[in-house]
């Protein structure tokens, strides 16, 4: 499916890093761009920015999900184009012991069911809605191409490091629901592919001290850096662009394997 001029879509967690990359190269194809976040001060000033909109959004919220997609439609039409990349971490161990006091914990359920709810049940949610409002329109092609979803889900999806249990199984869900959900939508024209992102430079890493970065950078085989959102950006416009691209789970990540830690 060709990004051209006015194709609506719809990025979440679109206010920074990687999502803002994307919305930014989606735009500048010209596409109609409603970003969906919950940081309403950076999102406003993106979507300004690319002459777009922004809708205050919780992915964990059925009523902010339906909100957003009523907004982003009456202002642009019914979205084309879905990227999720809203996303948070946490790390905990599974249980673990104190050093110090010998005193024994376990990872609290209730922060590994708040990492599912907004990585796996959040992108879901959103694929869902998205997916029905896409059916709705007429196919571009004589393949029948209707709309194009890419997920974000993280190289920790495969090889998670110590701590990462709950942000590893909400990755794991994203990678393992690309297929089935690809399978679902296809007599509907609906392609569905997920990035997995090794260590990208974003407002998330750019908190960590400099010496933490370049151990980062120096850990990667080649090249010895950490990825450009908008590396990421390309990708997700050549699996939005390319019609056969379906199904599929892709590493970008500078051919790194995460160590234990
Ligand atoms: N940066 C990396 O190295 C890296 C690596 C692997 C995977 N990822 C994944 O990529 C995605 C984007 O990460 P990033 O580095 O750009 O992070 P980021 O923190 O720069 O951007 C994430 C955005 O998601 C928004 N968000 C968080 N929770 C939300 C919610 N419940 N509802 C709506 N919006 C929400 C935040 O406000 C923020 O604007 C995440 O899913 C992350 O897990 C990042």
């Amino acid at each position: 499916m060709e990004v051209s001029s006015n194709t609506p879509a719809v990025v979440t967690g679109g206010a920074s890093g990687l999502g803002e990359a994307t919305a930014r190269a989606l735009a500048a194809k010209g596409a109609k761009v409603a970003i969906f976040d919950m940081n309403e001060e950076k999102g406003e000033a993106v979507a300004k920015d690319i002459g777009g909109i922004f809708c205050k959004v919780n992915v964990t919220s059925d009523e902010d999900v339906d909100a957003g997609f009523a907004k982003a439609r009456e202002a642009h039409g019914q979205e084309r184009i879905l990227v999720n990349c809203a996303g948070i971490g946490n790390a905990i161990k599974t249980a673990k012991r104190d050093k110090q006091t010998g005193e024994i914990s376990h990872f609290p359920l209730s922060a590994f069911d708040f990492v599912i709810q907004v990585n796996l049940v959040g992108t879901f949610r959103c694929i869902a809605k998205s997916a029905a409002g896409m059916m709705t329109l007429d196919p571009l092609s004589e393949d029948g191409d209707r709309g194009a979803i890419v997920n974000t889900a993280s190289v920790a999806g495969e090889d998670g490091q110590i701590g990462q249990a709950a942000y590893s199984a909400s990755k794991g869900g994203v990678i393992g629901m690309t297929l089935p959900i690809a399978r679902d939508l296809m007599q509907e024209g609906i392609r569905v592919n997920t990035i997995l992102p090794g260590i990208f430079n974003t407002p998330l890493m750019n908190a960590a001290p400099p010496q933490v970065k370049e151990a980062l950078a120096a850990s990667v085989p080649f090249p010895k850096r950490l990825g450009d959102p908008e590396e990421y950006a390309k990708l997700a416009m050549c699996m939005i662009e390319t019609g056969y691209f379906n199904g599929e789970d892709v590493r970008l990540d500078g051919a790194i394997r995460m160590a234990p830690r």
